[in-house]
């Protein structure tokens, strides 16, 4: 699948299905699981790399993680998810020719078709335009944005009618900057089905209540691997719990052999 399909699911009312994925085993999980797209987000920075943030996260740590979510796949090219690379904090912020030149090597250098990028400031707004016109698929990404922690924190958006406004301000603006979808993420769901409903690209929700026309989690989160879990994302079970007594269980049982 290339970006420019996803319209198709949000034309047919076909809910699109986002997992993250940030090295071979959990690339196969997900796509064993039927995902639609696999996302390797900066979240890979708390999940696989030990941060307390995204901030950290570098472009080759994202460029390495993809290839390595894409060795995991069974499946061959047309019939792979498609596969979205998030750029990392910086790679996108310093002005338009250094967006494309990193946004170019992941495309380049990984088998992702797009990339994600968070916020709408002016800024930001100018990198997606270029990256657009140069041949570079944008998932933009908006409400609660991990990378700007230091002046955001992870506090739940749009509580507030100029905020409200705000998002449906970005939203609109990122549809017409030419993204292929955004993310919503951690806003009320009031805010997400009206944006959806407005904007004509498919609106990927997370904590954005039911409304959207998808869905994305972490799949650390999903699956209760992470010691600190999201207050919107509720674990399918309790990876982390039922691992460790298992590996326990193993630990035991060998120092009796
Ligand atoms: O980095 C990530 O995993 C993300 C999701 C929360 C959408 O951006």
């Amino acid at each position: 699948m290339i970006p420019s399909e996803l319209i198709e699911y949000k034309n047919n009312s076909k809910k699109i299905i986002v997992l993250t994925a940030w090295d071979s085993i959990t690339g196969s999980l997900v796509e064993e699981a039927g995902v639609d797209i696999v996302l390797v987000g900066d979240s890979l920075g708390m999940v696989s790399l030990g941060y307390k943030s995204t901030l950290p996260v570098t472009l080759d740590n994202m460029i390495d993680h993809t290839n390595a979510v894409c060795r995991g796949f069974k499946v061959h090219d047309k019939k792979q998810p498609l596969i979205i690379c998030d750029m990392p904090f910086l790679s996108y912020q310093c002005g338009e020719d250094k967006a494309v030149e990193f946004a170019g090597r992941i495309i380049k250098e990984t088998p992702a078709k797009g990339v994600k990028i968070e916020g709408a400031e002016p800024e930001i707004q100018k990198a997606i335009s270029r990256l657009v016109r140069m041949g570079i698929p944008v998932m933009g990404h908006l409400g609660l944005t991990p990378q700007s922690l230091l002046n955001q924190g992870l506090k739940k958006q749009g509580e507030n009618l100029n905020s409200q406004e705000q998002i449906k301000k970005d939203s609109q603006i990122l549809e017409k900057l030419g993204c292929f979808s955004i993310v919503l993420e951690h806003i009320p769901d009031f805010l997400a089905r009206d944006i959806k409903e407005y904007l004509k690209i498919p609106i990927i929700g997370i904590g954005a209540g039911i409304h959207c026309d998808g869905q994305v989690r972490v799949t650390a989160d999903l699956l209760g691997l992470t010691d600190k879990q999201p207050p919107f994302c509720d674990p399918i079970i309790n990876g982390k719990k039922i691992f460790t007594a298992k590996l326990q269980e193993w630990v035991k049982s060998e120092r009796l052999n």
